[in-house]
């Protein structure tokens, strides 16, 4: 993983600092910027490392209306993780035969969804991660295109609550994979395998990688050869799932995209497929496509020393970044406001919410503080305002769009919800009949 300027990532230097600061002062703060000319060049960095392979963007990273199109514009297929995913995609112009459904313990509202929007988008593809999920879908009429998503055994990632291969919910086991794969491509069009190993991979992780997909391309030739016997259609794709990590820290290297295709290449083999074609790769990276065209920019309110620490407490909280909070995730900050001057003490950056996990960092060196400066936090585009909660009755943050390093032509796309915002689903109680 040697790390060339290709593979170089977008840090909070790379910002302009007196842009982004002018952007809090007119949309005030927490606002989440992000950098849709970013966010295409991550596409295009994907597809030329990755020529032969289809590339789906994981929705779930960043659903926000302008991201998706601009994904949809750079080529990109959309993998949707719910009924809803699915919608704000057909929503964002994807066409069914770049939509791919992974059904995840599928809510029954879901599945009547999404098979409501296959009789009008007959491409779209579910991928099906255990046996009855195939029944359920046959239950409601469904006979389009599957995939059989697998548990390779293998979870790879940042933090133990993202792996998702091994001990984890997802997926049939490898064992069971090839008897259920041929029952769904007896009773629907099987198009794929899918795996997902996790999140966050690095290059570390690239042994674990080429190990699932080697696992992967093993079982596509079981299939294979027992589709043909059956004298049923063969696969189209073979998906070894997303998890493309991003190095959030100065000293971690980046990761060498064109080392993991070649890896990928080199642990699948060749996979018979459909017409005499062979199978082909199929990748579906979130985090990799929108992290490093995100920040988010928050406001110090109280600094206060105490023995341990000073605490700088900003107007964002774990209800608009909760990496930090749920998987103890290291995101870079850095002072807009301060004078170069100025020294940098050990800060621990905390938000407003009655939670003691409400911190974004603890004891970090950070240029001196002072109450009404402007703090961003960087690389967080991905998992950020997707994550976002209203709790404490906060409601969620604003969103500005903008093109490439000039910040001055910025366009809101999510507006800085109210209270009313979160009040309007409420009904007040009926009056309490009089029982007597
Ligand atoms: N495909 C499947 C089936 C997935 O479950 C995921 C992520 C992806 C693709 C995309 O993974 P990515 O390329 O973004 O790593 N909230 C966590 C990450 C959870 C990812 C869940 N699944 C975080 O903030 O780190």
């Amino acid at each position: 993983m040697d790390g060339t300027n290709d593979d170089r990532i977008r840090r909070l230097d790379d910002w302009d600092t007196d842009g982004l600061t002018a952007l809090a002062e007119e949309f005030e703060t927490p606002l989440y910027v992000i950098d849709l000319e970013r966010v295409s060049e991550n596409c295009n960095r994907l597809r030329d490392a990755f020529p032969e392979a289809e590339v789906r963007y994981a929705v779930k990273a960043h659903t926000g209306r302008s991201v998706l199109e601009t994904v949809r514009r750079a080529g990109l297929d959309a993998e949707c993780a719910s009924a809803g995913e699915v919608e704000r995609a057909l929503a964002a112009g994807f066409r069914g035969d770049s939509l791919h459904y992974t059904a995840v313990n599928p809510p029954a509202r879901d599945l009547d969804a999404v098979v409501s929007a296959w009789d009008d988008h007959p491409d779209i593809t579910v991928t099906v991660g255990a046996a009855d999920t195939l029944d359920r879908l046959d239950e409601r009429g469904f006979d389009g295109r599957v995939c059989l998503r697998v548990n390779p055994g293998i979870g790879a990632g940042h933090h133990e609550k993202v792996r998702t291969g091994g001990h984890a919910k997802f997926g049939v086991p490898l064992s069971r994979a090839p008897e259920t794969a041929i029952d769904a491509a007896r009773r629907f069009d099987l198009v794929g395998l899918h795996a997902h190993a996790g999140s966050g991979i690095s290059g570390a992780d690239l042994a674990d990688h080429r190990e699932l997909v080697g696992r992967m391309g093993e079982l596509a030739r079981t299939v294979a050869e027992e589709l043909s016997v059956e004298g049923l259609p063969g696969l189209e794709y073979v998906d070894v799932g997303g998890g493309f990590g991003v190095p959030y820290r100065e000293e971690e290297p980046p990761l060498d995209l064109n080392a993991v295709a070649a890896a990928t290449r080199d642990a699948l083999g060749t996979v018979p497929g459909r017409d005499g074609d062979a199978a082909r790769l199929a990748i579906e990276p979130g985090r990799y496509v929108v992290a490093d065209a995100g920040v988010l920019l928050t406001r110090v309110n109280t600094v206060k020393p105490t023995p341990d620490t000073t605490i700088v407490g900003v107007d964002a909280g774990m209800t608009d970044l909760i990496r930090p909070a749920l998987y103890d995730a290291y995101h870079p900050i850095a002072n807009l406001s301060a004078n170069l001057s100025q020294e940098a003490i050990p800060a621990t950056v905390a938000g407003p919410i009655c939670e003691s996990a409400d911190v974004f960092c603890d004891n970090r060196p950070l240029t001196r503080p002072e109450r009404g400066d402007v703090l961003a936090v960087g690389i967080a585009g991905a998992y950020g305002y997707e994550m976002a909660s209203q709790y404490n009755s906060r409601p969620r943050p604003a969103e500005v769009a903008v093109d490439g390093s000039d910040l001055s032509d910025s366009r809101p796309v999510r507006h800085r919800e109210t209270v009313e915002d979160l009040t309007r689903v409420e009904r007040p109680i009926e009056p309490l009949e009089d029982h007597e």
